[in-house]
Order: C-alpha cells, then structure tokens, then sequence
C-alpha cells in the first residue's frame, strides 16, 4: 500500500525495540526490572476514581465541547492561578487527549513549512519528530553535562537566525531531570521576547521537583502574547492512562487548535475531563507524597550509580529519570559481540541481566542511556546490583 512521503521523516518511538525485546523476555519467563518506564508507580487518587464512576452515573457519556467542559476549563484556570500565579480565562486555555496531543496540535497551529524551533538536546523523543510532521524544523541546541544539561542565554542568542520562530522548554526535563533556576529562565524568557519567539513551555514534570521555581511567565510578564502552556494530569496525578493535557495560550492560538482538534479528535474522553477536573481543584497530598517519594529515590539512584565505575552521572533536580554517560563503556565486548553505541548497550544489559533502559540516540544524546525511577526500592536496588554486575563484566 502507499505510504505518504511525510512519515518519511518520521521515526518510530525508539523505545519500541527496547519495550517489544522485554516483553518478550518477559513472556519466556525472564525476571525482568524495569527501569524504562516513563509514567510514575503509583495508582491514580481514590478520588480521581470516584469522579470518573461519578460522571458516569450522571450520564456523561456524550461528545463534549471540542476544547473541554466547561468544569475543566475552570479548573485548568484555578490550577495556572494556585500553582503558577498565572492569570487565564477560559477562553485561554483548552483540554486535548494528553500532553502530547496538546503539544502536536499546537505545532501544527503555529508553524509553516520551514520554520525553525529551537529545541535544547537532550530533548524529549517526541518534539522532532512532532515538528517534522508540522512542516517545521528543530534548531538543535546542544547542552553538556557540565552545565547541568541547560541551555544557556547566550546559546538561545546565537541559535536564533532569521527563520527561528520558536523555542521549546521543558523543565524539569525527560530525560535529563534537569531543571532550570529562576535567573536561568528569566534570562531566557528575555532573550526569547528580544528575539520575538514563540515560548513553548512544556511543564508535564513541574510538579516532581523538590525546588518549584516560579513560572516564566510570572518572571517575564511581557512575553505573555508568545507563550504557550502545556501541561497535563498525566504524570502529576499519575493519571498517564486517562489521556488529559492542556493548553493555556492566546485566545487567537486556542481558537486555532479548537478547530483543529474538532477535525481530528473532536473532545478528550467526557469521563477522564470529569476525574481530571477533580484531580486539579481537589485534595493535592497525593501529588505532594509521591514528589517526595520521587526525591528519596532520586538520592538512591545517585548514590547507587557513583557507586559503579565508568558511569559518569550528573544529578537531575526533578521528574523520575537520571541520565548516565556510559560512553565509557562503547568499545568493550560483552558475550554478543562488541558494545558499539548506548542501544548496544541497553540491549546488552537487558538481555543478560534483565534491565531495562532506553538508550541515549533518540533523546539526541548518544552517550547516554535513561533509567527511570518509577519503580519501588526494592525494585531499583536489585537494579543497580544488576548493573554493577553487567557493566563489570564487559571486557
Ligand atoms: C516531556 C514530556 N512532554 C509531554 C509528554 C506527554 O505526556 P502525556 O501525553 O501523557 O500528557 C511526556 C510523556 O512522556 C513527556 O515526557
């Protein structure tokens, strides 16, 4: 059958290879840890639940308006203005199904073919290959491990030529957890208005830190009319499943991807707007112990992979990744053959020790692989044993 010349450019999640060769490992009965996951361990609220049971006994079963309930809408608003000092209407901000759908549609609303983004590396698997679909063309910032994995102002400065229409951030980042500092963004948000860019700021992880720092759009005030907000309940409310992201932007843009989305999706599923709708105005422990939880195993993972030679790893400040350098490690042989790249690599601690990871190539960071801290402690120490076995025995 033909295929269209767009999904060309367009790679399939690169963590595919990886998840399909653990499942089957999985099914032959292998004990495998797995610390590929991206969506936390833990349940959705008891709460959560009861709005989703209690929106289908109402009877909300039916289409809803494209961009969200009007219950939804409202909560996204009080969930900007507590959390973020950020002032919407509802005419400001939209629902879509996830994060990502959010951030698809908006691509797709704001770019034209050949338009530039800049985008910090190591970046989230998802944004090129969103971007190329959208006609535009990711503007690859390079950061190290050195400077905390952040892009600076001056780099933004020197990424923006005469097609840069706009910069994506995400923070606290997958897969590096890294997380910028006030000064940090308020720096970048200037560059940014200077520059007459687009923000785009991706705020998925905002919540799993243990230092919250003040939105951009608080700290840069004037840069409003370009800012674009992504958010979701996905990983804050452990609510990955439900599909519910959001949207809150100039009226001009959410009017934009409204029409977008009423050609695509029509409306996020009516029962998950009602459960999201009580996760974002009701009780926030929740979010509050699993940050925490988050934190201590955070501290785990640093210790734990110190403590095993040849891993050079920086110390993330937020969501539940920690990123190591194991280029060390490439030009070794272990029993298939030689350890080449960070997806030989990742294969190898699978297949022989059961770990699983997600290499480093398609967050555009070679050198590294990506372990996941979603998992118990339990889970995660048998992990870093595993590891420190798998990587001393490379040759
Ligand atoms: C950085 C980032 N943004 C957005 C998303 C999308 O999440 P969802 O579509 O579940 O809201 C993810 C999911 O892994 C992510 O890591």
């Amino acid at each position: 059958m033909k295929i269209a010349a767009r999904l060309k450019a367009v790679k399939p999640s690169p963590t595919f290879a990886m998840a399909a060769e653990a499942a089957a490992l999985r099914q032959q009965g292998r004990d495998i840890v797995d610390l590929s996951v991206g969506e936390p361990d833990f349940d959705t609220p008891e709460h959560v639940k009861a709005a989703a049971r209690d929106a289908m006994a109402r009877g909300l079963t039916k289409y809803t308006p494209i961009g969200g309930l009007d219950v939804l809408k409202d909560a996204i608003v009080e969930k900007l203005r507590r959390d973020n000092a950020l002032a919407y209407s509802r005419a400001e901000v939209m629902a879509s199904c996830g994060g990502k759908h959010a951030l698809y549609t908006a691509f797709l609303a704001l770019f034209d073919e050949g338009d530039e983004v800049v985008l910090p590396a190591p970046y989230w698997v998802s944004y090129p290959d969103m971007l190329v679909l959208a006609g535009a063309v990711p503007r690859v910032v390079e950061t190290t491990a050195a400077a905390g994995f952040k892009m600076s102002a001056a780099q933004l400065e020197q990424a923006i030529g005469p097609r840069t229409v706009a910069v994506i951030l995400n923070s606290p980042s997958n897969p590096t957890g890294a997380q910028y500092g006030t000064e940090e963004l308020r720096a970048l948000g200037e560059v940014a208005l200077r520059g007459g860019l687009i923000v785009i700021t991706d705020d998925i992880y905002e919540r799993l830190t243990a230092t919250p720092v003040p939105h951009l759009g608080t700290l840069v005030p004037a840069l409003r009319p370009d800012l674009v907000v992504v958010n979701s309940v996905s990983k804050s409310y452990a609510m990955t499943g439900w599909r519910i992201g959001y949207t809150a932007a100039p009226a001009e843009l959410i009017r934009a991807m409204t029409v977008l989305q009423s050609q695509s999706t029509t409306n996020p599923t009516s029962i998950a707007q009602a459960a999201a709708a009580a996760a974002l105005t009701g009780p926030q422990d929740s979010v509050d112990t699993m940050a925490r939880e988050f934190t201590q195993r955070l501290a785990l993972m640093v210790d734990g992979l110190a403590a095993i030679p040849g891993l050079c790893t920086p110390r993330p400040q937020g969501a539940f990744y920690i990123f190591p350098d194991a280029s060390a490690f490439f030009g070794r042989r272990g029993p298939d053959g030689p350890i080449a790249t960070a997806a030989d690599l990742a294969m190898y601690l699978l297949r022989h020790v059961g770990v699983a990871t997600v290499p480093g190539e398609g967050f555009g960071a070679p050198a590294h692989i990506r372990l996941s801290y979603a998992a118990s402690r339990t889970v995660l120490e048998d992990g870093l044993v595993r590891l420190g076995r798998a990587l001393a025995a490379l040759d």
